[in-house]
């Protein structure tokens, strides 16, 4: 501040209270009056195991976390995305689409560290895998404000999923373009995992790598130490010069 190294916008400071606890993230879809809350799931944001080294978009998630009691999500439900929905249809700004709540459990209850109005990204796969359900009609019914009398049905299978996403070499700093990947074909053999495709590409009869985080490894399991086992099984066929993953993804529900 003395050497004013930011100029005006280092003129003031806002003190924050420091919230500590779980992350979670709740993704639910509206129509801007009724809402369908999908299942929780929680992201790995640090590039390293043990939650080290810098922040990323995210390095893997897991659905559901199993602290996640259902009176704690009764609670977040009522007192954070049902007054939310509500605020922005009172401002005459309903909103349509996915809501997404990234919030931490603190030990005075939920708080909210940020809205984003899209699915959240690696927290969709585990949940893509683990909905029985067709996703269409849903989103459909949403965007045609219609949710409440449409009783769109939303299945979710009771098994735990798991999304270890592999990065390229440095991210999420500097990293290498155009790497081959290598071992794909064998993803397309087990019936208990699905790989995503993020940041790839197809360069002739290669796919290559195009991005920083750039395949998420996402497996079922019945409990979550099953489906680790299942996405840490695959990713060690995948390979490509200088990937990275983490190893402890879903280990935090196993530590509770
Ligand atoms: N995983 C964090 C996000 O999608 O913003």
């Amino acid at each position: 501040m003395e050497k004013k190294s930011f100029g005006a916008a280092g003129e003031t400071i806002i003190i924050e209270e420091f919230l500590t606890g779980e992350e979670i993230s709740i993704l639910s879809i509206t129509d801007g009056q009724t809402i369908v809350v999908l299942e929780p799931s929680q992201d790995h944001k640090r590039a390293f195991d043990n939650d080290q080294g810098p922040n990323t978009g995210g390095m893997g998630a897991y659905s559901p976390p199993p602290f996640l009691k259902p009176k704690l999500m009764n609670q977040i439900i009522r007192e954070i995305l049902v007054p939310t929905i509500h605020a922005m249809k009172r401002m005459n700004r309903p909103y349509r689409g996915v809501l997404y709540a990234g919030l931490i459990l603190t030990p005075t209850g939920p708080k909210v560290l940020e809205f984003n109005v899209r699915f959240g990204d690696p927290e969709t796969q585990p949940l893509m895998i683990r909905l029985k359900s067709d996703l269409v009609p849903l989103l459909l019914a949403a965007t045609e404000g219609r949710l409440e009398k449409s009783n769109v049905k939303v299945e979710w299978t009771p098994q735990t999923s798991v999304c270890v996403v592999m990065a390229s070499g440095g991210y999420p700093g500097s990293y290498q373009k155009g790497l081959p990947i290598k071992g794909l074909n064998n993803a397309n053999q087990t019936k208990t995992a699905t790989v995503f495709h993020a940041g790839t590409a197809l360069k002739g009869s290669e796919i290559i790598t195009t991005g920083g985080r750039v395949l998420g490894i996402t497996a079922l399991g019945q409990d979550i130490k099953q489906a680790r086992q299942h996405a840490y099984e695959l990713i060690k066929k995948i390979s490509w010069d200088g990937a990275f993953y983490r190893n402890d993804i879903g280990m935090k529900a196993l530590n509770r």
